[in-house]
């Protein structure tokens, strides 16, 4: 009997046992405090991937005020985005990329890419660059980030070589503007010049007042100047056909434009050789000189010295180019073996987005190559750049890349520099149409 109660004891603690095991957790001691909220998130339960990080090089030629600003202003809107890339911003100085260029070729040539370079749309990235095999293509972000949408279509085709795309625009460039320093220009009654001979009768009057008329800076600012007086002499048909083989260098029209030029070197600053592209610039805010013909990168500068546009500086279509947009693109592209492809990309995410363009442009002094940018982040010079664009004949720059192949510029170039020392313009005609013949393009 006494067996059986033990064993019924035993039954019952083992049930209970188990019943307190299965049970839920007993309350604990009444809470003291009201409960806090409950966390509004889920812990994530996998690791979001992260994104780029480690060192990019980004390789162009702005230094100069406004330029440099611009950069900064582009560089702020990745590192916002990429927080955790380094970026070496590296820069040679020189407009135009004079010194820059050369750099770059030598570190591509001996497989020493930076991360991603500044390159002008058309022949100087397509004939250098590409052609050698030293580019990987980038169509697949204009597909994946929708740019074929939101780039001109023409911008598309002069960046793009055997189907393929091999960089991203951040901009449009004009090089054909004519600014003056409107506090001269009013003390002196004048207009500013719509064709060659209304400058040369500014100049006169400048002259005659001990102004400098026409700033000017080292050779390259010189062929600059040079191809704007081809376009307002010749007009824009004309002056593109000079790079297709259609207007003939030894022609007539050419001789005309060859002495515009001439006649224009008469009213420039002597020390031009000496003078960067900036500090050109900066004789027309010292009030030295009152005018330039430089490209909108000049606006960058205005600005950059706390020069307004419409208030202290106006503009006007080089003499002539009314109704042509001399034009010229700055974009950056994917080198073959990279350092931190990853990084590259992402950089040009940025440089390819709304945002990145309309953070830069507007301190640049150039427009967004994308068709939507936001119109009200512009000024009053930027505004009229982007009707211009939209209305004008386009013809391409070249001294800023987009209209002749390296070589054919480098020839160029040489011939402007000979002609500035001896002034012999019909040896100055017979080089440029020998150089047409070197490139293949004039027979
Ligand atoms: C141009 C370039 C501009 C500006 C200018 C002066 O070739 O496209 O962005 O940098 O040189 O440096």
């Amino acid at each position: 009997m006494l067996k059986k109660l033990y064993l019924l004891l035993a039954l019952l603690l083992t049930v209970a046992m188990l019943l307190i095991a299965c049970a839920p957790p007993a309350p604990t001691a009444a809470p003291t405090k009201a409960p806090t909220a409950p966390p509004t998130k889920a812990p994530t339960p996998t690791k979001a991937p992260a994104g780029p990080s480690g060192k990019l090089e980004i390789f162009s030629w702005w230094t100069a005020g406004g330029e440099a600003e611009g950069l900064e202003a582009l560089l702020k809107v990745f590192h916002e985005r990429y927080p955790d890339v380094e970026v070496i911003n590296a820069t040679v100085a020189g407009g135009a990329g004079v010194d820059a260029r050369a750099v770059l070729a030598t570190r591509m040539q001996g497989g020493n890419p930076p991360g991603s370079f500044q390159v002008h749309a058309g022949h100087e990235l397509i004939d250098t660059y590409v052609v050698a095999g030293q580019m990987e293509p980038v169509t697949f972000l204009y597909k994946q980030e929708g740019w074929l949408d939101v780039y001109p279509q023409d911008l598309i085709e002069i960046l793009s070589y055997e189907g393929d795309i091999w960089s991203v625009p951040v901009n449009i460039h004009r090089a054909n503007v004519l600014w003056y320093n409107k506090a001269i220009f009013e003390k002196n009654n004048l207009q500013p010049p719509a064709t060659m001979e209304d400058f040369f009768k500014a100049a006169e009057t400048l002259k005659a007042a001990g102004i400098t008329p026409l700033a000017l800076g080292e050779t390259w600012t010189v062929v600059h100047l040079f191809e704007t007086v081809l376009l307002g002499s010749l007009g824009p048909e004309a002056y593109a056909g000079l790079w297709t083989g259609k207007t003939d260098w030894s022609g007539p029209e050419v001789t005309k434009a060859l002495n515009n030029f001439d006649r224009m070197l008469n009213y420039v600053n002597e020390d031009y050789a000496a003078l960067s592209w900036d500090q050109a610039t900066q004789l027309v805010i010292d009030g030295t000189a009152a005018m330039n013909i430089m490209g909108d990168w000049a606006e960058g500068y205005f600005k950059a010295q706390g020069w307004t546009p419409g208030v202290e500086f106006g503009w006007a279509p080089s003499p002539g180019s009314a109704g042509a947009f001399d034009a010229l693109s700055d974009s950056f592209g994917l080198p073959k073996d990279a350092p931190n492809r990853e990084a590259v990309i992402a950089w040009l995410k940025v440089c390819g987005s709304k945002d990145g363009q309309d953070a830069f442009n507007p301190i640049k002094g150039s427009i967004p190559a994308r068709t939507d940018g936001d119109r009200s982040l512009y000024d009053d010079y930027l505004k009229s750049a982007m009707d211009d664009f939209a209305k004008d004949t386009i013809v391409p720059s070249l001294m800023h890349g987009a209209a002749a192949s390296p070589s054919w510029q480098q020839d160029v170039i040489d011939a402007v520099s000979l002609f500035i020392a001896k002034r012999d313009v019909d040896a100055f005609q017979k080089a440029l149409s020998s150089a047409c013949v070197e490139a293949g393009v004039c027979k």
